[in-house]
């Protein structure tokens, strides 16, 4: 889709193509940060969720007014999780601009020292830093009221957290009680994470006993501390460091250095390594240092935090977009180690894409062994050259799922050999195809393939599919588990045996059940052919083909004849209003595969598809008719008369052909009307078409 047009001059199609990406990839982005925070578990490289979110933008910026209300870029961070306790944060927990080089560094300070403005007056004033080691976990506000610890809260959106007192209550290194002099309402800010050897330790552990491994220590740290049941982050080792403070009844000091002297004087964990550094030229030094000595520390660093030491100019500093004008973290550059590739492994994730996945013999990176690393895709691994048996430079960086950045050619063997990615899936053998524009291959074998099964089964008995009462995304995850309904058509195959003795299914809910599937026994082919779970079909189109071909067994026909391109059949599906040939291209494939067939076969045997009734419009002189419109209509938009044509029983096709019964011709029309003309084909004015269609 081209995105380089304003919305003014789309027709409505092209608005309902960016919609329709603008929702896809809120939906993506969604469950990625859900699997990010949520679930503490990463399902997608750094590289290929920015590449979403850059897309994401990229859409807004040139469609403002498509914005949706729910879009990413509207949130920071993620939501809190069901199940805990919501927590508002008295004061809102920030988040840090970045630098990465001396030179942001420096335009930081002259920022500060040109918004306060007696600093840019007199170059003598000293501005003073606070250096903290950036720790990669995840930030806590603990609150203390008179003296007590009573509460624990996650950063969440920054606005509201999730209460983890309970989980906290379990750190030894929580001071429940702090002295008299600490004040009445004290909340500090901190960071919790795990150490590099204690993550070791733990994903040991999680492999023995057959548990999820955690991707990296602050992934780890989530996992753990939020955790329903307490008893399991009691289990685990976790650390903090506090950094700061949020609400307090009294000052603590003029300082931000004085107020950890407090803080650490009352017993609360402050990085030992924390450091005033009286200008710029410190501050780098401090830099230097800590990047040359962190591979040696026991917690992962991404980097250093610098804070204006003096509060008065932090409260005149104040924060722009969430951020704090008084704060920076400067990254450190990612770590990295020189190992050899064993092998490729093609993962499919539970959409269908396959992710190459390197191999390696194990290297420590900045302290953690890492034998497995990320190749993104195909092309990726043909661009660089990576073949099995190089020496190759892997990179790990703070969350990030480490990666092969390059390899070493000095060190490649004669008997390096190049990788041909593999044109079928791993997981059941069907094709595996790369669109036009897709930096990824999909398993086309959706309704079959073990990766994707639990993605095509829950979309099966969803609300707009099957919508089967009593049977949701949950239960289908336990059947398909317990081996009990591997494809869509054995859910119709379920007995009140299967059911008798499971968890949670009592007679009564179990016939409830059974009662339900055999409401769904009948059902629109609409619905069905949208239940399939087919790329890029979703409701609109398939209520377009179920119109267009009427049965499920002509649309089966037409959809295999349709595999010979430029066929007939292929002729008449790409020229339905609505689906082009990169849609075209995923229906061919689904019929292409045997499986889906069989699958397709199976529900049938089970099923009663009707045939797709047109609306009675019996006495329009379109009904039967197929129609194209064409050039701009003054009274509706395109997509408006096509509606209202369909409503009385026309086909509405995209391009002309012999087939056509009447062009409808707008303003400006191009080649279609020069086309009806040449075919002899009935060509119809605006006015004509409402007139005929009884709107004037
Ligand atoms: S100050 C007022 N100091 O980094 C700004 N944050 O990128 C709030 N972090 O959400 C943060 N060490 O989880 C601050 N010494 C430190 C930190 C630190 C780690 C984390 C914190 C924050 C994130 C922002």
């Amino acid at each position: 889709m081209s995105t380089s047009q304003g919305p003014s001059e789309m027709t409505p199609l092209e608005i309902m193509a960016v919609e329709k990406e603008l929702a896809e990839l809120a939906d993506q982005i969604k469950a990625h940060d859900a699997a990010y925070y949520q679930n503490d578990a990463p399902n997608v490289s750094d590289a290929d969720y920015d590449a979403l979110r850059q897309r994401n933008d990229a859409l807004e910026k040139l469609h403002p007014d498509l914005v949706r209300d729910d879009s990413p870029s509207k949130r920071v961070g993620a939501v809190a999780a069901d199940g805990f306790g919501k927590v508002t944060h008295s004061q809102p927990m920030l988040s840090l601009g970045n630098a990465f080089s001396t030179d942001d560094m420096a335009d930081f300070t002259d920022g500060v020292r040109r918004f306060l403005k007696e600093l840019s007056d007199d170059e003598m004033l000293p501005l003073e830093l606070v250096a903290e080691p950036k720790i990669d976990g995840l930030s806590i506000s603990l609150r203390y009221e008179d003296r007590t610890f009573v509460q624990a809260a996650t950063r969440g959106d920054g606005t509201t957290g999730e209460d983890v007192t309970a989980n906290i209550l379990t750190l030894k290194q929580l001071p429940k009680q702090l002295p008299a002099d600490a004040p009445d309402v004290l909340e500090v800010r901190g960071e919790v994470y795990m150490s590099k050897p204690d993550f070791q330790k733990l994903n040991n552990m999680q492999e023995k006993a057959g548990d999820k491994v955690f991707a990296n220590p602050r992934n780890a740290a989530a996992g753990s501390l939020r955790q329903l049941d307490v008893s399991v982050t009691a289990g685990r080792a976790l650390s903090f460091f506090i950094y700061g403070v949020g609400d307090t009844s009294t000052p603590l000091s003029d300082t931000h250095w004085g107020v950890l002297q407090k803080l650490r004087d009352w017993g609360l964990p402050v990085n030992p390594k924390t450091q005033v550094c009286a200008d710029g030229a410190a501050a780098d030094a401090y830099y230097e240092d800590l990047n040359d000595s962190r591979a040696g520390l026991d917690y992962d660093l991404d980097g250093i935090v610098y804070k204006v030491d003096r509060l008065d100019w932090q409260d005149r500093l104040g924060a722009v977009s969430r951020a704090p004008r008084w704060a920076i973290a400067r990254k450190f550059p990612a770590e990295q180690a020189t190992t050899v590739l064993k092998e490729i492994d093609i993962q499919v994730g539970r959409t269908g894409s396959l992710t190459p996945v390197a191999r390696l013999e194990p290297v420590t990176v900045g302290g953690v062994v890492v034998s497995n690393a990320t190749l993104h895709n195909e092309d990726y691994i043909s661009d660089k050259d990576i073949r099995i048996g190089d020496t190759v430079v892997v990179q790990r960086a703070g969350d990030v799922i480490p990666q092969v950045v390059r390899v070493v050619t000095d060190k490649r063997s004669t008997d390096a050999k190049p990788y041909t990615f593999p044109d079928t899936c791993p997981e059941c053998d069907s094709r595996a195809v790369r669109e036009e524009g897709e930096a990824k291959r999909h398993c086309s074998g959706g309704l079959v393939c073990p990766a994707q099964a639990i993605e095509r089964l829950k979309h099966f008995v969803s609300r707009d599919a099957f919508d089967i009462e009593g049977l949701g995304g949950k239960h289908m995850e336990t059947f398909l588990k317990d081996g009990l309904v591997k494809s869509p058509g054995e859910i119709f195959k379920l007995t009140e045996q299967d059911l008798a003795g499971r968890d949670g299914w009592g007679e009564q809910s179990a016939k409830n059940l059974l009662a339900a599937i055999e409401d769904r026994r009948t059902i629109a082919l609409e619905r069905f052919i949208y239940a399939l779970g087919i790329p890029q079909v979703g409701q609109a189109t398939a209520k377009l083909l179920a119109h267009r071909y009427g049965s499920l067994g002509a649309w089966r026909t037409a959809m295999i004849a349709a595999h010979v391109h430029g066929s007939e059949a292929y002729g008449d599906l790409v020229s339905i209003d609505g689906i082009g040939d990169a849609m075209a291209r995923d229906l061919i494939a689904f019929f292409d595969e045997q499986h889906n067939l069989d699958v397709v076969a199976a529900l049938e045997e089970q099923l009663d598809v009707q045939d797709f009734v047109a609306p009675d419009v019996s006495d329009s002189p379109f009904t039967g008719k197929t129609m194209v419109f064409t050039g701009a209509l003054e009274a509706m938009s395109r997509g408006e008369a096509k509606a209202r044509a369909e409503g009385l029983g026309a086909k509405v096709a995209g391009s002309v052909s012999k087939k056509t019964d009447y062009v409808v011709v707008g303003a400006d029309a191009g080649s279609k009307a020069k086309r009806a003309a040449e075919l002899g084909v009935t060509v119809l004015s605006e006015a004509e078409w409402l007139e005929m269609s009884g709107q004037s």
